[in-house]
């Protein structure tokens, strides 16, 4: 479902999408919109998870089969996952789900996939490459896997999860294209642009954790309520994927599907074709 809150519709969307404003504060409002559905897929902002239990209550109340859950991003199944703060209001509406889906009238599905490295880490420059500056940011040791993905893929998933619903019934499907080290990314850059100077910046990881939370604490004080644009927000997140044991499962290459990922050479092209959209 999309809405767009009674206002126009953007420029790309076909007009054989349907599109319906619903109010996220009104089951009713939502199970009207659902009602017909077979699946719905939440690509909600993660700010959106207070939402979640109105809408998966609206989902069984209008027959829904199938619920894609508001992930696409970190491993929020990880078992010390609550401990980075950020991901407690998903957690929380995640049991919601899981107590109402064991009513067998709703299935899930969470697809997890990591970053979405080429849209929000190197076009949006989001994370560690600045193509425009030449630049590559790393964290901690940067020997620390990275589980990425690139949106096609994301979307990929999305459809392989919708055509076999069964084997990916209520439970996280995990989906990378590679688990890299920002370490071996550096060279990859350097081997496809040896002729550039890339800038490497350098950024503990070590005290982030504990920066991070006093932020958070700070923020709570002030009354913070709008938590994804801050500081603290970042700094936990870049954390849970950085840590150097892998506490929080940055790393999930261990999970991902199987024959999901790629090899290198792969890799080395999708950059090299990330790299020529700065150039052009
Ligand atoms: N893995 C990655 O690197 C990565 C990066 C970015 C995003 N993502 C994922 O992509 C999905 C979309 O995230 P996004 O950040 O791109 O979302 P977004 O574009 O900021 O928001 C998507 C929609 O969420 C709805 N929304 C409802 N309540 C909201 C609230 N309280 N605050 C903000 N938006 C609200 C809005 O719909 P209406 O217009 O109908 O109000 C909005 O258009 C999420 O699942 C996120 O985890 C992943």
């Amino acid at each position: 479902m999309l809405s767009f809150c009674g206002q126009r519709l953007p420029l790309g969307f076909s007009s054989s999408i349907s599109i319906q404003a619903v109010d996220y504060q009104s089951q009713a409002s939502l199970a009207t919109a659902f009602k017909g559905q077979d699946a719905i897929i939440e690509a909600f902002n993660p700010a959106a998870a207070e939402y979640q239990k109105k809408v998966v209550d609206a989902a069984i109340d209008a027959g829904v089969q199938q619920l894609i859950t508001p992930d696409f991003s970190s491993d929020t199944f990880n078992e010390y996952a609550e401990g980075l703060i950020i991901f407690e209001p998903k957690i929380k509406a995640q049991k919601h789900l899981e107590m109402r889906a064991r009513e067998g009238k709703l299935a899930w599905t969470a697809i997890v996939v990591g970053a979405f490295y080429d849209w929000a880490g190197i076009r949006k420059r989001a994370f560690w490459v600045d193509g425009r500056q030449c630049s590559i940011t790393i964290f901690g040791s940067g020997d620390q896997k990275t589980s990425i993905s690139s949106i096609d893929r994301v979307g990929a998933a999305t459809v392989m999860v919708l055509k076999n619903t069964e084997e990916f019934k209520n439970r996280p499907a995990y989906f990378a294209d590679w688990s890299v080290s920002t370490n071996e990314l550096v060279e990859i850059l350097k081997s496809l642009r040896p002729t550039i100077k890339w800038n490497v910046n350098r950024v503990p990881v070590a005290t982030l954790f504990a920066e991070a939370k006093q932020m958070w604490d700070e923020d709570t004080v002030k009354g913070v309520k709008e938590r994804l644009s801050t500081k603290a927000y970042q700094y936990l997140g870049t954390y849970g994927v950085f840590e150097e044991q892998n506490r929080y499962g940055g790393d999930f290459s261990g999970k991902v599907e199987k024959g999901w990922e790629k090899d290198v050479g792969e890799l080395r092209e999708g950059f090299h074709n990330l790299l020529e959209e700065f150039e052009t």
